[in-house]
C-alpha cells in the first residue's frame, strides 16, 4: 500500500517536533566536524564566515524547506515530482546525499560508541597513549568493522519503529543531557593554565587565512551541521502539523544547532591550547582531546563524565543519522511502494557497504579516487557538493517554480502568523542565495584542483547534471 492511501503520521507535540529536528541537526557535524573543521581552515575567520552562511543561508533554506515539505505532505522525492516531474532529480540527488553521507557516518558513530567501552575499560588512565590509541583503533580493519554494525544495528531498530515512536522520545531525552555535559566539559578546559590562546583561535578572525577552499568548507559545514540541501528537514516539515509556526520552529532549530557546534568549540580548543596540541589534528579532535581532559580530572568524576560524553555523543549522533536513513527510508515506502521494514532493510544494507570501504579506506584499505579513500569521497561528495547544490535547488525550486502566494500562507499559516521578514526571506530564496552558492562552489571547486579534491567534486557536480537529465526516470 502506498504512504499516499494512508493518514501521515503526525509528530505527538510542537516540543517534540523542535527536539527531533534538533536530535536531526545536533550530532557528529558539531561535535565531531565542527570543531576539527574549524581548526583545519584557520579558526577565528572560518567561525565568522560559517556563522554568516548559517544566519543568511541555512536559516532561509530550512524554512523553505519546512515549508514546502509541510505544502505537499511529501517526502523530499515526492515534494519535488508532485509539482514538476522535472525536478524530481533534486529529491533523488537528496536520497543520494543520505546514502553517502550514511557511507560514512556510522563509522565515526561506530568510534563514538567504541569510546564508552575503552573509557570503561581504563583508556584514561593511560594519557600520554590515548592519541596513539585513536590513530591504532580507526586504521585497524576489524575493531571499528564491528562498531560501526553495532551503531547501524540500532539505527535499524529506531527506524523501524516508526516516526513518532523511536525518534521524538530518544530526542527528548537525550539532548539536554549533551548539552550539560558539554557545559561541564568547557568550564573544566577553561580553567587549565593556557587556555585562553584556544579561545582566541576560535574567536579572534584572522582574515589573511581565507581563501575560497574556506569558504566552501564554511557553507559545507552551515549545510551539514542544520541538515540541510538534502530533502531532509523537508521530510520532518511534512510530517509538521499545519497549526504550527514554521519561522519559529526554524529558529529554534537553527539556534540550538549553532549553539551545541560553538560549545563544541570551546569545550575543544582551550584543552587544546593548554595540552600544547595542534587545532589542526583532524577528525581525531574529539577523540583524544576529551579523554585527555577528563584523564587530567582523574579519579571517578573523571571517569564519569567521560561516560557520559560518550554516551552523549553517540546518541546525538543516533538522532542525526535515523534521520538521514529516514530520508532513504521514506522514498522506498513513499515512491517505491516498500513496507517499511522492508525499506529499512534494503537501504541499510547498501549503507553497511559503503561503511566497509570507508571504515577500511582509513587503514589504507580498498580503492582509491585521485589518491583519496572512500571516507574522504564521501564526505568530499556530500559536504562540499552534494549539500550545497541540494540547497540551492531547493531555492530555486520554491523561488521559480512554486508561487509566491502559496509560500506566504504556507509560512504564516494562511495569514495567522506574521513573518515582517517574508520579503527578504523570499528575495534570498529566489535571488541571492543561488548566486551565492553557485559562486562558492565554482570557486571551491577551482582552488580544488591544487589537490586531488576538485576532480572529485566536479564528479560530483557531472553526477548532479547527469541525474537532472534522467530526471524523469526516477
Ligand atoms: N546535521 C547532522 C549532524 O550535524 C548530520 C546530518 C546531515 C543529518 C544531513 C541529516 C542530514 O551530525
Amino acid at each position: 500500500m502506498s504512504a499516499s492511501t494512508k493518514p501521515r503520521d503526525n509528530w505527538g507535540s510542537k516540543l517534540g517536533f523542535v527536539m527531533a529536528a534538533a536530535g536531526s541537526a545536533v550530532g557528529l557535524g558539531n561535535i565531531w566536524k565542527f570543531p576539527y573543521t574549524a581548526g583545519d581552515n584557520g579558526g577565528g575567520a572560518f567561525v565568522v564566515i560559517y556563522l554568516f552562511f548559517v544566519i543568511f543561508i541555512g536559516f532561509s533554506v530550512m524554512l523553505t524547506e519546512f515549508a514546502i515539505g509541510r505544502r505537499t505532505q511529501k517526502s523530499a522525492v515526492g515534494a519535488f515530482k508532485s509539482t514538476d516531474r522535472r525536478w524530481t532529480f533534486a529529491g533523488v540527488i537528496g536520497v543520494t546525499s543520505g546514502l553517502l553521507i550514511m557511507g560514512f557516518y556510522p563509522v565515526v558513530g561506530g568510534w563514538a560508541i567504541a569510546y564508552i567501552a575503552k573509557v570503561g575499560t581504563g583508556l584514561l588512565s593511560a594519557p600520554e597513549a590515548i592519541g596513539d590509541s585513536f590513530g591504532g583503533f580507526i586504521s585497524d580493519p576489524i575493531q571499528p568493522l564491528m562498531w560501526m554494525a553495532f551503531y547501524l544495528f540500532l539505527n535499524i531498530v529506531i527506524v523501524m519503529k516508526g516516526i513518532s515512536g523511536g525518534i521524538e522520545k530518544a530526542g527528548k531525552i537525550l539532548m539536554p543531557l549533551l548539552f550539560i555535559i558539554l557545559i561541564i566539559v568547557s568550564v573544566k578546559g577553561l580553567m587549565l593554565p593556557g587556555s585562553m590562546a584556544g579561545l582566541e583561535f576560535l574567536f579572534s578572525p584572522d582574515f589573511s587565512k581565507i581563501d575560497s577552499n574556506v569558504i566552501l568548507a564554511a557553507l559545507g559545514q552551515a549545510f551539514f551541521s542544520l541538515s540541510l540541501g538534502m530533502g531532509c528537514m523537508m521530510t520532518y516539515g511534512s510530517y509538521l502539523k499545519k497549526k504550527e509556526n514554521l519561522v519559529q520552529t526554524t529558529a529554534m532549530v537553527t539556534a540550538m544547532d549553532t549553539g551545541v557546534a560553538i560549545l563544541a568549540g570551546v569545550a575543544m580548543f582551550p584543552a587544546m591550547f593548554a595540552f600544547g596540541m595542534a587545532p589542526t589534528a583532524g577528525p581525531g579532535l574529539v577523540f583524544v582531546v576529551v579523554p585527555q581532559l577528563f584523564a587530567e580530572m582523574g579519579g571517578i568524576i573523571g571517569l564519569l563524565l567521560a561516560l557520559m560524553f560518550f554516551i552523549g555523543l553517540s546518541v546525538a549522533a543516533l538522532t542525526s543519522s535515523v534521520s538521514l536513513l529516514e530520508v532513504v527510508v521514506s522514498y522506498l515506502i513513499d515512491e517505491k511502494g516498500l513496507s517499511r521494514v522492508k525499506a529499512v532493510i534494503t537501504a541499510s544494507s547498501v549503507m553497511a557497504v559503503l561503511c566497509i570501504f570507508a571504515s577500511l579506506s582509513l587503514g589504507g584499505v580498498g580503492p582509491t579516487l585521485f589518491d583519496t579513500g572512500a571516507f574522504d569521497i564521501f564526505d568530499l561528495l556530500t559536504d562540499k557538493i552534494f549539500l550545497a547544490v541540494g540547497g540551492m535547488l531547493v531555492c530555486i525550486f520554491a523561488g521559480w517554480r512554486l508561487k509566491r502566494e502559496d509560500l506566504e500562507d504556507e509560512i504564516t499559516n494562511g495569514g495567522e502568523v506574521k513573518f515582517p521578514l517574508f520579503g527578504l526571506w523570499y528575495a534570498l530564496v529566489k535571488f541571492i542565495i543561488p548566486v551565492a552558492i553557485a559562486i562558492v562552489a565554482f570557486m571551491g571547486i577551482s582552488s580544488g584542483f591544487d589537490s586531488g579534491k576538485g576532480a572529485i567534486m566536479l564528479l560530483g557536480v557531472g553526477i548532479i547534471a547527469g541525474a537532472a537529465l534522467i530526471s524523469k526516470k526516477f
